[in-house]
């Protein structure tokens, strides 16, 4: 599995527990920044991974922001993204059980890096359930395919 992961400003501190994580479970991943403190616009760090999420160039993308909306609001206008914010393990499992999430996003206003990590680990780590699921996923991506006129 190979990640792409990024932050704004307000979520460096969980951006560098998460590349902690990733680097014991033995996943491959690429930093996208940002490389400061200072503000910056967290659709430039969203964006670009969402993209390279949805070309297949990583398998999964993990993005952290003050409270993690702006990412997820901004990631998942890129066709092919379903980017679930999550401040709790069990949704963590849940939206890749269910939901089939493919980039995770976190806020660091939110939730402490202890938890960050939790999440992250188990969302790395649960398989999509497929049947049911797939047919629902199936309907969002009919309506990607179609947005904006048949
Ligand atoms: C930056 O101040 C903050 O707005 C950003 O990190 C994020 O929380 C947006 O949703």
């Amino acid at each position: 599995m190979k990640v792409a992961i990024a932050s704004d400003h307000g979520g460096i501190r969980i951006r560098e527990e998460i590349k902690t994580l990733l680097d014991e479970m033995g996943i491959e991943y690429t930093d996208f920044g940002c490389d400061c403190e200072t503000s910056v616009d967290y659709p430039d760090y969203a964006l670009p991974v969402a993209e390279k999420v949805a070309r297949g160039e990583f398998d999964r993308g993990i993005l952290i922001c003050g409270t993690g909306i702006g990412m997820t609001i901004a990631a998942n206008k890129v066709k092919g993204v379903r980017c679930a914010l999550c401040h709790d393990v069990y949704s963590a499992k849940l939206t890749r059980m269910h939901n089939d999430s493919n980039i995770l996003a976190m806020g660091e206003r939110v939730i402490g890096p202890g938890l960050a990590r939790e999440i992250a680990k188990a969302w790395l780590e649960t398989e999509f359930e497929g049947g049911r699921h797939a047919r629902r996923i199936g309907k969002i991506a009919e309506y990607e395919d179609h947005q904006g006129g048949k």
